[in-house]
């Protein structure tokens, strides 16, 4: 048997195949980049003095719920550049072509697919979750995994659906983080225009926001889902003549996870069904 820890089957390929699958584990099943980085170098570099900081940005209304640190160039720029490309888009069809197209953001590098929407266009409910998982990502199509399939009963029993023109579906983003990993305050500013625009060419009666990251998006708030779930508020949206009707709910995913938290999810269906009714009475029941 070798000496050398090196070897194949030696200490240190045990040790990296055991750190291999901690991170599996963790959810980090995608490779971020094609060459591999020194991490021990990084972190001499963290100890070195820390380089004067770039001059502060202007405010910029996109950035407005973000941290100050990102209101700096080159997230504010990027940003400006997300403005001006989702308000040249005058169709959806225009808006999912810049969005695709748009190289500001990171998380393009690393998914398989751009997911920009289901459902039909128009339709007086506009569902918006968070981001695509893994089989959306595969697809190309927002929530067809388990908790997509969880929301589509969960309208259902509110008699409304994706396929029959009463709800359309979207994410803020269109990218999955890797791993499914929380996006970063940044990654949420650069979508957020083309996520506005959205609304404003879907033109939707209601907003039902699904989990806490577009409810923090959209609302401007930083509390959790719990806090901002259940209770109506209206949104304004460029182009849009009245804001519109906008309920937070818990995310689907978090259901699965917590099936006592459906009660809360139930009475949330209930303002959206009731609210709905007020607006186009029988809609979706047929
Ligand atoms: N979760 C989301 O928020 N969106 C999807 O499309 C899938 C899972």
């Amino acid at each position: 048997m070798s000496t050398d820890p090196r070897q194949p089957g030696g200490p240190a390929e045990r040790e990296l195949l055991a750190a291999l699958a901690v991170q599996l584990a963790w959810g980090a099943d995608e490779a971020l980049e094609e060459a591999p980085q020194n991490r021990f170098g990084m972190w001499a570099e963290a100890a070195a003095p820390p380089a004067p900081s770039p001059p502060a940005a202007a405010r910029h209304a996109s950035l407005s719920f973000v941290a100050p640190s990102l209101r700096t160039p080159p997230v504010a720029a990027a940003v400006a550049q997300a403005e001006r490309l989702a308000a040249s888009a005058d169709t959806l069809e225009a808006l999912r072509e810049v969005f695709a197209a748009f190289d500001g953001c990171a998380l393009r590098e690393t998914a398989t697919n751009f997911v920009f929407a289901d459902g039909v266009p128009g339709a007086p409910v506009m569902l918006i979750g968070e981001g695509p998982g893994a089989e959306e990502d595969r697809e190309g199509l927002p929530f067809v995994g388990p908790s997509g399939r969880l929301l589509d009963r969960m309208l259902a029993s509110i008699g409304l659906s994706r396929r029959d023109g009463t709800v359309y579906i979207t994410n803020v983003l269109p990218w999955r983080p890797p791993g499914n990993r929380s996006p970063t305050d940044s990654e949420i500013a650069l979508c957020l225009p083309f996520l506005r625009r959205h609304i404003a060419l879907a033109k939707p009666k209601l907003l039902l926001l699904a989990g806490g990251v577009p409810a923090r998006a959209l609302l401007g708030a930083r509390e959790g889902i719990t806090r901002l779930r259940g209770r109506w508020r209206m949104v304004e949206i460029a182009s849009l003549a009245e804001p519109l009707p906008t309920l937070a709910t818990l995310h689907p995913a978090y259901l699965l996870r917590n099936p006592g938290a459906k009660r809360e999810a139930w009475s949330d269906l209930v303002l959206l069904r009731r609210r709905l009714d007020a607006l186009l009475p029988g809609v979706g029941q047929n």
